[in-house]
């Protein structure tokens, strides 16, 4: 079974067999546990190579003034920031992510960067979004998208809440092709990364399970095909850093 498997009762957290109804509150316990160290560890366990992939993000999402972005599984608000400096503060982002500790260091970040309009801050789920049919221009989700339990159900409810002629953006970690660097990768995520994760962050089985769903996620043409089932057009992709990550891109048409 592979993470964008819908017909069993049953799913993985990392490469463990969970009942499908138990997925949500684990990834929630990974959130909680890592939300204090979550900026910190991106960092050190990208080399800053994760603000990059961001700003590519922002950059095949041409942002304009004036426009309404969803930003699901946002998180401490990266994506979201990138967005309003692009927009020069004219824009509004919905920051919405399933867990409050990482809403929580978000909001803080905001304050402390002194941005105090343009941005709400919700609580919800990715399968079942709080906002209306058609209400936004822009849906992204960044590094979010493998921890959803019913990843075709999240992907129609982005195709709900956008606007048409709306823009998807998804940017997730996918697969490495070439062989020579795909051994490195292998040996770097599944040996040193929990370790840092333990060392820095205490907390080993979290970035455990990071690696784990990185491996089960759909890879590019896949993940393509099921924005496609979802009803989305125009479903375009670029590889990042040899395949590390994918940026997809898709409209509502
Ligand atoms: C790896 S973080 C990414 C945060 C941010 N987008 C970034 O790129 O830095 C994944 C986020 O997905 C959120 N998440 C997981 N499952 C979710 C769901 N079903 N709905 C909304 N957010 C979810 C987590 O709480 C966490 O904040």
């Amino acid at each position: 079974m592979t993470a964008s498997d819908n017909s069993s009762d049953s799913t993985h957290f990392g490469f463990r067999e969970v009942p499908k109804d138990e997925k949500a509150g684990l990834v929630r316990g990974v959130f909680d546990s890592v939300a204090e160290n979550y900026d910190l560890m991106n960092d050190l366990m990208s080399g800053g190579v994760h603000r990059l992939w961001k700003s590519a993000m922002i950059d095949w999402l041409m942002p304009r003034k004036g426009q309404h972005l969803l930003d699901v599984a946002g998180g401490t608000g990266d994506i979201a920031f990138r967005f309003l400096d692009a927009v020069e503060g004219d824009g509004r982002v919905t920051v919405l992510d399933i867990n409050h500790a990482m809403l929580s260091v978000g909001q803080d970040r905001a304050i402390d960067q002194g941005r105090l309009t343009g941005l709400d801050w919700v609580n919800g789920d990715a399968q079942s979004l709080p906002l209306p049919d058609k209400s936004v221009d822009a849906y992204t989700i960044a590094f979010g998208i493998r921890n959803v339990t019913d990843i075709p159900k999240a992907l129609r409810e982005a195709y709900r809440v956008l606007k048409p002629g709306g823009r998807f953006l998804c940017l997730e970690f996918s697969k490495v092709e070439a062989p020579a660097l795909k051994e490195f990768y292998d040996f770097y995520s599944f040996k040193l990364l929990p370790e840092i994760g333990g060392l820095v962050a205490k907390d080993k089985p979290s970035y455990q399970y990071l690696v784990e769903s990185i491996r089960l996620f759909p890879d590019a043409d896949r993940f393509a095909e099921m924005l496609r089932e979802a009803g989305f057009g125009q479903v375009k992709y670029r590889r990042l850093s040899g395949g590390i990550a994918a940026l997809h891109s898709a409209w509502r048409l």
